[in-house]
Parts: structure tokens; C-alpha cells; sequence
């Protein structure tokens, strides 16, 4: 009977840890992966993440995805709320996109816009 509690109790803590690692929720993302949401810290993640594998922003990067520069002054999402649903989840927005979810927390997805939007400042 003990036994049988003991395997139960590892199923559980194995699906748990299993989602936690492969999904987890935005809570745990943004208590795990709290950043200073700075244009500094944006370009640092940029790298880490290597968006530029794929995206050229500012004067280096990829092809394989559209250029990132003047993103941030689309006139259809002065707010860049679309910009930030879509880093929180490109799947959610375009089913089968080539984008992978990079599973950001909050703090980054402002980190990441910040540097976004300086370096379409510095453009004329
Ligand atoms: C494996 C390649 C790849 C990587 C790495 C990648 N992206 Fe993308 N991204 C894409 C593709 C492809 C699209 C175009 C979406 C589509 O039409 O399917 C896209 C679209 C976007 C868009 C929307 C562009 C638009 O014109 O609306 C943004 C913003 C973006 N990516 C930001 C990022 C950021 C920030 C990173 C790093 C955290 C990143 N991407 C990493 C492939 C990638």
C-alpha cells in the first residue's frame, strides 16, 4: 500500500516537473526570469537568444525571417501590443510559424522592445 502512494507521489512530481520545464506558466517565467528591463538588457537577451540567426536588426543579421528594423514604428500598433502577443508566443498568433517560442518572461519581452526601439531611434 505504502508502495503504491511512493509511485504516485513520483508520477506526480515527474508531470509536474516535466511541464514546468517544456510550458511553464507566465507566473513562474516572470519569478524565474526577472530581468531590469533596460534597452542594455534587451540587446544582451537579443544575443543570448540569437535572434540575429534569423533577423537582421540594425546593420547585422539573418535573412531567414523579416528585417526587425522600424518595427517598433509600425503605425498599425503605436502601443506594440502586437509586438509583445507575438513574443510571448508566436504560435498563438500564427499557427506553424518558423518562430520559435523562446518562453521570454514580461520583464524580458520589455527589455527586448526597449532595445527594439532604440535602435530604430538611432535611425532616421
Ligand atoms: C529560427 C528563426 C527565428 C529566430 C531565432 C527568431 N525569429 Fe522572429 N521570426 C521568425 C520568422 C520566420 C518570422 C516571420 C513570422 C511568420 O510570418 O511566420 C518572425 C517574426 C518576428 C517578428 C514579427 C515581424 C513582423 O514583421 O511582424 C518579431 C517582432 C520577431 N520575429 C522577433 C524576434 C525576436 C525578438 C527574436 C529573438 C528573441 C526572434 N524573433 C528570433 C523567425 C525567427
Amino acid at each position: 500500500m505504502r508502495r503504491w502512494w511512493m509511485v504516485l507521489t513520483i508520477l506526480i512530481g515527474l508531470a509536474l516537473g516535466a511541464w514546468l520545464l517544456l510550458d511553464p506558466p507566465r507566473p513562474v517565467l516572470n519569478l524565474l526570469k526577472r530581468v531590469d528591463p533596460s534597452p542594455e538588457t534587451g540587446a544582451m537577451l537579443v544575443e543570448r537568444y540569437g535572434c540575429r540567426r534569423c533577423h537582421r536588426i540594425g546593420d547585422r543579421g539573418g535573412i531567414l525571417a523579416p528585417d526587425l528594423n522600424g518595427i517598433t514604428r509600425r503605425v498599425d500598433d503605436p502601443a506594440h501590443v502586437v509586438l509583445r502577443l507575438w513574443l510571448r508566443n508566436p504560435q498563438a498568433i500564427k499557427p506553424g510559424t518558423a518562430m520559435p517560442n523562446f518562453h521570454l518572461s514580461d520583464s524580458e519581452i520589455e527589455a527586448i522592445l526597449a532595445y527594439l526601439k532604440a535602435v530604430d531611434a538611432r535611425q532616421p
